[in-house]
């Protein structure tokens, strides 16, 4: 149905060296997400987050990275349903994966570690920046649930902006994550397939700098 061998592409942009990147993976994540937004990618925040079940089956999808933050609890924060497919893997593992593939700039940022709520104070500060249409969503949305119809969510949607009114509290199933991060890997493609991968790995001396082959 489809062939794609002949696809290809040679990367040529850019090079990643050691003595160019900083000690901090989480400082040279936002330098590389500096140059996402400069070269005006869409979207450079989303993410693909892949989590893994109980059962140790693994599923991804995207979402929105909201923050990054520093320091001893720093990480990777996004907001999303806790009864949601994700969530409930969460749950039950708390191991997960973040991707980001900024492909027009040959790169890729790959990030495991593990994750867990944010505080409520922080969620509620999120939720009420959103625009009042995604505050009602997340009150009447069951995220990952299955659902009668489109009007069925229509109608959902309506009587949770008729009780909710103008100034809706955040519902308790709705609210972020922080994924606390153990290993980070920049990725630059490189000409004939010799692609640089700089991977950080946390130590209880602090971030040990690699590099892995192609
Ligand atoms: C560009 C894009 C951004 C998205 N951002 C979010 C997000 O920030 N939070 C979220 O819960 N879902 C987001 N989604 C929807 C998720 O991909 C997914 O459909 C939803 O979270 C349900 O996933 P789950 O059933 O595995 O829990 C986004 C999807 C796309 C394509």
């Amino acid at each position: 149905m489809l062939d794609l061998t002949r696809v290809r592409q040679e990367y040529m942009r850019d090079g990643l060296d050691e003595k160019d990147v900083l000690a901090d993976p989480l400082a040279q994540f936002a330098r590389w997400f500096d140059d996402a937004q400069n070269a005006g990618l869409v979207m450079p925040n989303a993410m693909s987050l892949a989590t893994v079940s109980a059962l140790g089956k693994p599923s991804s999808r995207v979402v929105l990275l909201k923050g990054v933050d520093d320091g001893k609890n720093g990480g990777f924060v996004f907001y999303t349903d806790y009864d949601s497919r994700k969530g409930r893997e969460v749950a039950g593992n708390h191991h997960a994966s973040l991707l980001f593939a900024w492909l027009p700039l040959e790169r890729q940022i790959r990030i495991d570690g593990t994750i867990a709520k944010v505080s409520a104070a922080e969620s509620d500060a999120y939720f009420a920046t959103r625009p009042l249409g995604s505050r009602h969503a997340a009150i009447a949305s069951p995220q990952s649930e299955v659902i009668e119809s489109r009007a069925a969510l229509a109608q959902r949607f309506n009587d949770a902006a008729r009780a909710a009114g103008e100034n809706p509290a955040r519902p308790a199933h709705w609210g972020g994550y922080r994924l606390a991060p153990v290993e980070i890997e920049f990725w630059q493609g490189r000409e004939n397939r010799l692609h640089d991968r700089l991977v950080y790995r946390k130590t209880a001396q602090g971030w040990r700098l690699e590099r892995l082959a192609p």
